[in-house]
């Protein structure tokens, strides 16, 4: 029996690692039915709306989705599409993991998982103008919230993770020295789930600032990270950064009804359409999707036979050195498998 799933392929270089990425999970046995979908400049495309109803329809059927990346315009045009999908479900964790794949990166042995808030803080861009000095515009704000509610949730789901994978510790990243009650109050909603886990998973406190250095001079004293939105929206990139790029980092958003894959990069408008993007990024997010669903072993599989083909360089990208394109990374994965 097939799990059905919705497939977006996305804007820019989407549709290319997605031909990659179905064509190495059909190699597999189709563990997805999928359902197609468009969103994004696709979806304005094929039916004039970057978030069609029978988008939001099909992963309120099927609650799992693996989405290609959507070119967000900046300024004007309309409301980032991954922040209308992430309220659409609920979608409260954005769970990143990072482990060292290339052996020629700076670090061996990095392997650290980090959970990041996804609908609340200093991210929800409530934003508007002010007078400042005559100017009716001269002076902008931002604002951001933080519910006790979300902040626990987001700790349950790290310290969760910890347990159910065997990690040691969580570290709690935060600025409440500054940010006292937009901060202080995520600390201290953190601080009273980690008691719940005591003896079983380690915690420790980290001011973003302070952690973002320390995640580069001793990334390996890392394991699970759970933080706000944008410090985690920050932090990740910088965690992908520590292993070798974009190319090769997934990401899972969680929600309580329906759970969302992605690749952390974009649509790569620069290289779209050439042939040359790297699709082991949404490979992983599929990847991710396998272990969601419980399919531990094909996840296992899928996830090895990338990793063995980075580090042969086998006919990759040249994202990772190679003078191959996005189907003959493909070829040399399926080999693999
Ligand atoms: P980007 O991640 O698309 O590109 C940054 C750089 O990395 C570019 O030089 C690109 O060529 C390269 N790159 C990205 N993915 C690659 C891959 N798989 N293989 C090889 N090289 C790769 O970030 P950028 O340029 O800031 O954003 C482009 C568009 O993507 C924007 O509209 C942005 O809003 C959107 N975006 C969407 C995301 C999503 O849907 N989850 C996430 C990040 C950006
Ligand atoms: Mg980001």
């Amino acid at each position: 029996t097939k799990i059905q799933a919705t497939l977006i392929p996305g804007d820019g270089i989407g549709p290319e690692i997605t031909q990659a990425v179905t064509a190495i999970l059909d190699h597999m046995g189709k563990p997805f039915e999928w359902d197609v979908q468009q969103a994004g400049m696709a979806g304005i495309d094929a039916s004039g709306d970057p978030l069609p109803q029978a988008t939001i329809d099909s992963i309120h059927r099927t609650k799992l989705a693996l989405k290609g990346p959507l070119t967000t315009p900046v300024g004007g045009g309309f409301k980032s599409i991954n922040l209308q999908l992430r309220q659409e479900f609920e979608l409260f964790a954005n769970v990143r993991p990072t482990k060292t794949i290339k052996t020629d990166g700076r670090y061996d042995n990095i392997d650290m998982v980090i959970f990041r808030e996804n609908l609340e803080g200093y991210y929800i861009a409530d934003e508007g103008y002010m007078e400042h000095d005559g100017d009716p515009q001269g002076k902008v704000y931002s604002t951001g919230y933080n519910t006790k509610q979300e902040a626990r949730r987001i700790t349950r789901a790290a310290f969760d993770y910890a347990v159910a994978n065997g990690r040691k510790k969580v570290s709690i990243v935060h600025k409440a020295n500054i940010l006292k009650l937009l901060s202080g109050m995520f600390l201290e909603e953190a601080r009273e789930v980690a008691k719940e886990y005591e003896g079983r998973v380690d915690c420790d406190e980290r001011i973003v600032d302070a952690c973002a250095m320390q995640m580069v001079m001793y990334p390996e004293a890392f394991d699970v990270i759970v933080t706000t939105n944008l410090f985690g929206d920050i932090l990740s990139d910088l965690a992908a950064g520590l292993v070798g790029g974009l190319g090769l980092a997934p990401g899972a958003n969680i929600g309580k009804d329906a759970a969302i894959f992605e690749a952390v990069h974009g649509s790569a408008p620069d290289i779209a359409g050439q042939q040359k993007a790297n699709p082991c990024a949404f490979l992983m997010a599929a990847g991710l999707m396998l272990e969601h669903v419980g399919l531990n072993d094909e996840a296992g599989r899928l996830k090895k036979a990338v990793i063995e083909t980075v580090q042969a360089k086998d006919r990759v990208t040249p994202d990772l050195g190679g003078t191959g394109n996005t189907m003959s990374i493909a070829d040399a994965i399926m080999d693999r498998l």
